[in-house]
């Protein structure tokens, strides 16, 4: 089982790098948590091998990707020096058939929604237990919502929010439980609901950025949602 989802995230990252990366492709955003291992890998020996990439920058959205950059030996650098990104490569921990996720199971989502609004392409790579009809199925640990530290029990009690943990960005993390949402409309209400209480930095439900998803399946194929 371990075995099977290690391959299905391996060969979803390899298909959405091999899919996107080309000579005109020179900043990249680069997602957090275990399936973005799997696509800094193939982008490293993509750079290494291939001398017409002309890859000039790579966005972290989290102190691991920025260590996966720089352990790899690719281009480290800032979205305030790159504000315009070519393509951004994350993970989700569901998404459904509209390609909206939950995102932040690892406490990241804050800075990798940002590199995602910065990204002129965002695409998700997930092993097949990510890919859900509605959200809130699959993913049941709730939805990530990044707070100040200062309103944070105030928030709690709002939102009966579990946690905290602290993020990147020196903010707490509160899992927030909404129940299964079927439908676009129903993911926006959820956001919409959450990120207008004052504290909320940001919530982990990314609404209609991702363009692409590549799913690794068990049998080694990967399936592209669009
Ligand atoms: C971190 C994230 C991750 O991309 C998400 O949790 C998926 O992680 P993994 O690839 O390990 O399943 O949103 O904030």
């Amino acid at each position: 089982m371990a075995d099977l989802v290690e391959q299905a995230k391996k060969k979803a990252s390899y298909a959405a790098i091999d899919e996107h990366i080309n000579a005109n492709t020179h900043v990249i955003g680069i997602g957090s948590g275990s399936t973005v291992v799997y696509c800094v890998e193939r982008l490293a020996q993509r750079f290494k091998s291939e001398p017409g990439l002309k890859i000039r920058a790579c966005i972290p959205t989290s102190f691991q990707a920025n260590q996966l950059i720089l352990e790899a030996g690719l281009p480290l650098a800032e979205l305030n020096a790159h504000p315009v990104i070519d393509v951004t490569f994350d993970g989700a921990d569901e998404i459904d058939a509209s390609l909206n996720c939950i995102k932040g199971g690892g406490g990241c989502h804050l800075q990798e929604k940002l590199v995602a609004a910065a990204s002129k392409k965002f695409v998700v790579v997930a092993d097949y237990r990510k890919e859900s009809t509605a959200l809130g199925i699959q993913w049941t640990k709730g939805i990530p919502v990044e707070v100040i530290p200062m309103a944070y029990v105030t928030i709690q009690k709002k939102i009966q929010g579990l946690g905290p943990c602290v993020t990147d960005s020196g903010n707490l993390i509160l899992d927030v439980f909404l129940g299964v949402l079927t439908g676009d409309a129903a993911v926006t209400d959820a956001h919409l609901k959450l990120i207008t209480i004052p504290g909320v930095v940001e919530t982990g439900l990314f609404i209609g950025m991702a363009g692409w998803a590549y799913l690794g399946a068990a049998d080694g194929s990967v399936k592209t949602l669009t």
